[in-house]
């Protein structure tokens, strides 16, 4: 499968010239990026009937993404924006520390338009629309998820040192990217990064799992270049959630 360059490039283009307040483009997708969507949504759907938690299987029937073509950031925000009051917004690329978490706290996720090459349906380093959609945008319809996602925003605004903007990373990363959390005492992801991969769906019950305890993740190593070998399993998605505001409104900025 080939995706021309034209596309990519026109998608960068397109995303480049949106600017903020304006409506959110329409982005072209070839047939073979819808084709490899229908192929990787469908495998995570099932995956996730059985592995995710709860509250994302709630929101996923609240959201609908399609399943036969790339879904239009658009059409996704707009449903966001009803439920939650989230909007997603292009981007091109990761983006680093403040430009990324800074605008969730105005309810604003920046999102990668673009689809990962087929070599690596199954796991992606890359942030791409696969990730952004059915990993995080899915999520921001639940309400008080939604108000984490916040909460992460506001500390990245107030953040005041490097210390204070690793400290941000590193929750983030152990929860929002690759969080898990125990139902009926089995582990169940609720992470953007898990949700999104077909190869970490299958392999995070077998990760090293340990309790979830904010100062541990603060001393833990990311590498985003593979499976996470490490997670950290929270009893509960409300008390994670109660945790990580608390560290975040008491130890960053004050
Ligand atoms: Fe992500």
């Amino acid at each position: 499968m080939t995706v021309g360059l034209d596309v990519r490039s026109e998608r960068e283009r397109v995303a480049r010239a949106c600017r903020p307040g304006q409506p959110l483009p329409e982005f072209v997708y070839s047939s073979d990026e819808d084709i490899l969507w229908s192929r990787v949504f469908a495998t995570l759907r099932t995956m996730h009937e059985q592995l995710a938690c709860a509250d994302y299987r709630r929101a996923a029937r609240l959201v609908q993404l399609p399943a036969e073509r790339v879904p239009q950031m658009s059409e996704v925000s707009r449903m966001l924006r009803s439920l939650t009051g989230f909007e997603l917004a292009p981007a091109i690329g990761s983006q680093p520390g403040r430009l990324f978490y800074g605008p969730m706290a105005d309810g604003i996720l920046h999102a990668t338009p673009d689809v990962r090459p087929v070599t690596e349906q199954s796991f992606s380093p890359d942030p791409d629309v696969i990730h952004e959609l059915v990993g995080h945008a899915v999520i921001l319809a639940d309400p008080e998820f939604a108000e984490l996602y916040r909460c992460f925003g506001r500390a990245a605004n107030r953040a005041t040192s490097d210390e204070e903007r690793a400290a941000i990373a590193r929750l983030f990363w152990f929860t929002l990217e690759v969080g898990v959390v125990a139902e009926k005492g089995h582990p169940r992801a609720y992470g953007a990064a898990i949700l999104s991969s077909v190869t970490e769906m299958e392999s995070f019950v077998n990760a090293d799992l340990r309790e979830f305890r904010v100062e541990d993740i603060l001393a833990a190593d990311i590498d985003d270049s593979i499976c996470q070998p490490l997670l950290f399993v929270a009893d509960s998605v409300s008390r994670m959630m109660a945790e990580v505001t608390s560290f975040l409104r008491t130890r960053v900025g004050s």
